[in-house]
């Protein structure tokens, strides 16, 4: 297990376990992270896992696939540099300590 931090819309600071394997989408939904709907269920169709990453370990995040960058830009609002979909990113064990914005509402 792993801590992540989300900085939810309202502000607040969430910090939470995620299994490694999993996405970062299903960590954050299953520990009630607010403003991540998942509508698509992690099918990288919806943007609704959409989140800023403000702050990574030095062994960062994996590259984002064309699919990934198609649907942030296509159906997101408010696709900026550091925009992930959250349900595309496996947690693993480098990844610990990182930091989330959420985007959704
Ligand atoms: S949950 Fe739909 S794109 Fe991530």
């Amino acid at each position: 297990m792993i801590t992540l931090t989300f900085i939810e819309p309202s502000g607040a600071s969430r910090y939470i376990q995620a299994a490694i394997g999993e996405s970062i989408m299903h960590a954050a939904t299953a520990a009630g992270v607010a403003g991540i709907a998942a509508e698509c269920g992690g099918a990288c169709m919806c943007a609704t896992c959409h989140c800023l990453v403000v702050e990574a370990p030095d062994a960062g995040l994996p590259e984002m696939s064309e699919t990934e960058r198609d649907v942030l830009e296509f159906t997101s609002d408010e696709m900026q540099e550091t925009s992930r979909l959250t349900c595309q990113i496996p947690v693993a064990d480098t990844m610990d300590g990182t930091v989330f914005k959420v985007v959704g509402r």
